[in-house]
């Protein structure tokens, strides 16, 4: 894998791959494995033009479990505030050694600039961009759903048949666009839960059904009930219902949280508005993975960097190089 840039293109076997290697690198972190050997010498930039908590330090923390080098770069602060150019930045962090560039930023397409540039050699991961994708996202999603599914038996699975329910502000949302593709491609049937208003233009070519009413989808019993962010930052008040408005009609409240399945899982990428798109009470139920997501989101970090950096063709069935 030279770049991993969205799971609109990313292949069945790609994303098996990855979720299976992931798979290896929990065990190792389970067998309180904290360190292996795998990318001494190589050094990864995380070069974030937007705020981030989980992503950033997840790969700062995947890399230094696979004992690479990280430089964090973080555009506040930084000479972008002077207006240095994507590329001027991106060139003077590859002079510095990069060998892989993680990359956030508030356009849609600037990974893809960076991969297809020229300007840098580094490998490039999509962080996160604009309202375009998320993958390693989604793929933590996707680790978590088969994880749920199949426990220990979880290598070489995809999640065909599983019913995921995606809720909320799915316009802006970059997770939401991979999860869909990657949830397709596993063989999963996705249903978008939104306000009109925040539906995409293009959803009737997204590998989805589209459903306006939460208490509708909710009575279908999904597997997964995954709530999205209400990206307030990125809202137009102009088709934005009131927060009251959408809590009530959109939000995962108590009586909703009951009205769903015991086995359904409850699922949200984070940062969440509590009170908002989620009560408290579903945030942190026995059903809700919020945190099983971020600790699979190292595991699946590691396995992407090291399918970037580690320089072989990994083979199915083998524990990656260094892995004991
Ligand atoms: N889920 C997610 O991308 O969170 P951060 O913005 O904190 O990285």
């Amino acid at each position: 894998m030279r770049h991993l840039l969205d799971t609109q293109t990313l292949s069945r076997a790609d994303a098996i791959q990855i979720l299976d290697v992931a798979e290896d690198m929990a065990d190792t972190q389970l067998r309180e494995v904290r360190k292996l050997p795998t990318l001494r010498g190589k050094t990864v930039v995380n070069l974030f033009f937007e705020d981030s908590t989980r992503t950033r330090i997840s790969f700062e923390a995947a890399a230094k479990r696979l004992s690479a080098d990280v430089i964090n770069f973080s555009a506040k602060g930084s000479s972008v505030s002077k207006g240095e150019s994507l590329q001027d930045t991106a060139q003077t962090l590859q002079a510095m050694g990069a060998d892989a560039v993680v990359i956030r930023h508030g356009a849609s397409g600037a990974p893809r600039t960076l991969a297809s540039s020229g300007w840098i050699t580094a490998g490039v991961v999509n962080a996160g961009d604009g309202t375009h994708e998320h993958p390693t996202q989604a793929l933590l999603d996707a680790f978590t759903m088969r994880k749920r599914r199949f426990g220990a038996d979880s290598r070489g699975r995809d999640l065909d048949g599983m019913r995921v329910t995606i809720v909320g502000d799915v316009l802006h949302s970059r997770v939401a666009r991979s999860n869909v593709w990657l949830l397709a491609t596993l063989g999963a049937e996705v249903t978008l839960v939104a306000p009109p208003t925040l539906v995409p233009q293009d959803v009737s070519l997204w590998p989805a059904t589209i459903l306006y009413n939460l208490d509708e989808a909710i009575e279908r019993r999904p597997d997964a009930l995954m709530m999205l962010r209400i990206q307030l930052e990125r809202m137009n008040a102009a088709y934005f219902p009131t927060e009251r408005e959408y809590s009530r009609r959109w939000g995962l409240d108590p009586l909703r949280l009951e009205a769903l399945g015991s086995d359904s899982i409850v699922m949200h990428p984070g940062p969440m508005n509590r009170g908002l798109e989620i009560s408290a009470a579903a945030a942190d139920s026995a059903r809700s993975t919020v945190l099983e997501q971020v600790t699979h989101g190292v595991s699946v970090r590691m396995a992407v960097l090291y399918l970037l950096l580690s320089g072989s063709e990994h083979e199915a069935n083998t524990a990656p190089n260094g892995v004991p």
